[in-house]
């Protein structure tokens, strides 16, 4: 074994002490923190303690996997992500993700923050990814040996668990029902977009932009886990409106959308036959 290979053993058998046996990993992202109170009868496990996670430089968040139930699934919930724009390379949560499909998990649920490119989700509303663009040009799987490595992406982000999304959250009835679908383009970042490139974006038929979760879900694929990605739409993208980007700003917006966000997620991850 290498040391990646062992690093990855190591944290498997962290995850799965005392038997436990994760169906479905869930990956917050910016303003999504409040789900992991969803958990219930949670383990909490520092990233600290698996040693093929990243090592989380942001302040305060080391990064850990919440070990529990949501309803009748065992699940991991997995507050902070390594970005490609800390390092300029995609690979950051490579170990993570292997670990996760190591230990049996066989759903990737993704959330985000991102920017809308259309006036048809306003900020604070939610979107299920139906697929991706790529714009960064970057693969977690540079490097990679072996003929898996061409993975196919096509429905990366799957039907099936997105139809029955749709169906959870229709469920929830009133204005909780409420969630959009599209394209999520991602940009490497850590800047935000020009209104130039925002621009366009639209011509290529993207809804949202962000700076995660393309990576994680070529991972994800490439480790054979089913993917299913939620946004929640913080801001007009740059140049669609008079606000002034920020991460603040994100934060913030996040922080007042967040409830119903959650309790959409917290509906899907319910309803979910992974
Ligand atoms: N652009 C990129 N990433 C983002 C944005 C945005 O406008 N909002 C939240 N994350």
């Amino acid at each position: 074994m290498n040391a990646a290979e062992t690093a990855i053993d190591t944290s498997t058998k962290r995850l799965c002490a005392g038997g436990r046996r994760p169906a479905v990993a869930v990956l917050l992202g910016s303003g999504w923190g409040p789900f992991a109170q969803a958990v219930q009868g949670a383990e909490v496990v520092p990233y600290a303690e698996l040693p093929a996670f990243p090592r989380l430089a942001v302040g305060g968040h080391a990064g850990e996997v919440r070990l529990g139930r949501i309803g009748r699934h065992e699940v991991a919930v997995l507050a902070g992500r390594k970005h490609a724009y800390e390092t300029g390379t995609a690979d950051g949560m490579k170990g993570a993700v292997r670990t996760l499909a190591r230990a049996g998990v066989k759903v990737l649920v993704q959330t985000n923050a991102a920017g809308s490119l259309t006036h048809a989700l306003p900020p604070g509303s939610t979107m299920l990814v139906s697929d991706h663009v790529n714009l960064a040009q970057a693969s977690p799987l540079f490097g990679e040996a072996g003929d898996e490595r061409f993975v196919s992406m096509v429905d990366a982000y799957d039907p099936a668990l997105r139809a029955a999304a749709h169906a959870a959250v229709a469920r929830l009835g009133g204005e909780r029902a409420s969630i959009g679908e599209g394209v999520y383009a991602w940009f490497m970042g850590p800047q935000f977009e020009t209104p130039a490139e925002i621009r366009m974006l639209q011509l290529l038929g993207a809804q949202a932009v962000g700076m995660s979760t393309v990576p994680e879900t070529i991972l994800a694929r490439h480790a054979g886990l089913r993917v299913l990605a939620v946004s929640l739409l913080t801001n007009m993208a740059a140049g669609l409106s008079g606000e002034q980007l920020s991460h603040a700003h994100t934060l913030a917006t996040a922080a007042k959308a967040s409830e119903r966000a959650v309790a959409q997620l917290t509906a899907i991850v319910e309803g979910m036959e992974p």
